[in-house]
């Protein structure tokens, strides 16, 4: 789950972490409320979960009251690629003199974490490492390890932080890398790391992303959850215990076992450029069992988006015999249209493994005309990608 970042803010903060004093807003009253706590001359930041926000307009000073409350009114409700902004953060205007840069993140391709360091931060970060990658500093971090004192002064000197500051950064770099692993954390970024010109180092942008597989030991981090902002049928979804992602295509896809859904993803992709760039419209992953109402639930799920226009069903039967998917599904049906949400779009339906022969011969008899069969999986993934084609 990525943080916004008054969010991360405050868990900064929680870390001992030098954050300014702020708010949150959702309404120009709500801003002004603090901007007067703040003394008027503030910071009015766009809290939406992407980067650049400063270069998209959706950071802006305010010297006054009146004026913070303006721009509060010009950025809720602004665009910023693609995120629509539903709260502002006023924070306390710093005086900067220079822009750090400082990150911990989970380094996957080489198995380690890595400490990210730069005195060239700010909003040119990504230009800066594209042509001046020696004035970013990758420091390989020993998760047994950590990052105590001497790991942290060794990140400094490899950054080459100014020797006024070496002591503050220090301070920083070993309490972040406490936030990051106590809060079970797979990126924690603070650009810009700014100096002021009397000497204090501050963290004025916090970014923030915690590893979802360790919430259970974070019972605090649900209240971070942001609804509004989940998409609906994946919240749906979730509340009928099903492993599903919305995705941007027009082919529903449903399968049982991750691997298989996700390998039905590529071919159903690979299918879908002979027709126009047809893609998946979803993952769906109904697990082992595979019974009527658990495909009742997928498949009301999965015919629930409306860019949806035909629905592959993808099963290998394993330990889940095929006869029993294919009874599954025509049930699922049945089920779906006596809760009145009658099915229109085609199915195309790939049975394989254990029982297909049985299987098959059960949606050959039921003949709906809904349902196709289709006996291998490159073959059933063309067929509905043609589908939702409209061919
Ligand atoms: N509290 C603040 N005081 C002064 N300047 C700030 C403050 N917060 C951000 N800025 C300036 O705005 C820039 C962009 O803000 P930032 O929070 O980093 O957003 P983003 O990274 O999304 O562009 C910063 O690089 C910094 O120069
Ligand atoms: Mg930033």
């Amino acid at each position: 789950m990525d943080l916004y970042e008054y969010q991360g803010r405050e868990l900064f903060s929680r870390h001992g972490l030098p954050v300014l004093d702020g708010g949150v807003a959702s309404t120009p009253e709500e801003a002004r409320a603090i901007a007067e706590r703040l003394g008027g001359r503030v910071v009015v930041k766009a809290q939406v979960k992407t980067g650049g926000r400063g270069k998209a307009g959706g950071v802006k000073l305010a010297e006054s009251v009146d004026e913070a409350v303006a721009r509060a009114t010009e950025i809720l409700g602004m665009d910023i690629k693609g995120h629509t902004v539903h709260k502002v953060m006023l924070t306390v205007t710093a005086d900067i003199a220079e822009e750090y840069y400082l990150s911990y993140l989970l380094d996957r391709a080489n198995r380690t974490f890595l400490c990210i360091a730069s005195v060239a931060g700010g909003m040119e970060i990504e230009q800066v490492a594209e042509e001046t990658p020696e004035k970013v500093a990758k420091v390989a971090i020993d998760a047994t390890v950590g990052v105590d004192e001497a790991k942290a002064r060794e990140i400094v000197e490899a950054a080459g932080f100014p020797l006024e500051v070496r002591d503050q950064v220090v301070a920083i770099a070993v309490k972040l890398w406490h936030a990051f692993v106590t809060e079970d954390a797979t990126l924690v970024e603070v650009n810009p790391l700014a100096k002021t010109p009397d000497g204090r180092v501050l963290c004025l942008d916090a970014k923030v992303t915690l590893d979802d597989n360790a919430a259970i030991r974070h019972p605090d981090h649900e209240a971070m959850v942001d609804r509004s902002a989940v998409d609906p049928l994946e919240q749906r979804a979730k509340e009928k215990d099903l492993n599903y992602v919305k995705l941007d295509g027009e082919v529903g896809v449903i399968g049982n076992g991750a691997g298989l859904v996700m390998s039905t993803l590529d071919v159903v992709a690979y299918a879908g450029e002979e027709y126009g760039g047809v893609r998946p419209a979803n993952f769906l992953d109904i697990g082992g069992g595979a019974s009527a109402a658990v495909m009742a639930n997928g498949l009301e799920i999965v015919l629930a988006d409306p860019s949806v226009k035909s629905v592959f069903v993808n099963v290998f039967g394993g330990i889940t015999a095929c006869d029993e998917v294919a009874n599954g599904i025509l049930q699922a049906l049945q089920l779906l249209a006596d809760r009145g949400e009658e099915v229109t779009k085609p199915l195309v339906v790939r049975l394989d493994g254990n029982n297909a022969e049985a299987g098959r011969a059960i949606l050959d008899g039921a003949a709906n005309p809904l349902v196709q069969r289709v006996d291998t999986m490159d073959g059933a993934a063309k067929r509905a990608a043609e589908l939702a084609a409209g061919k």
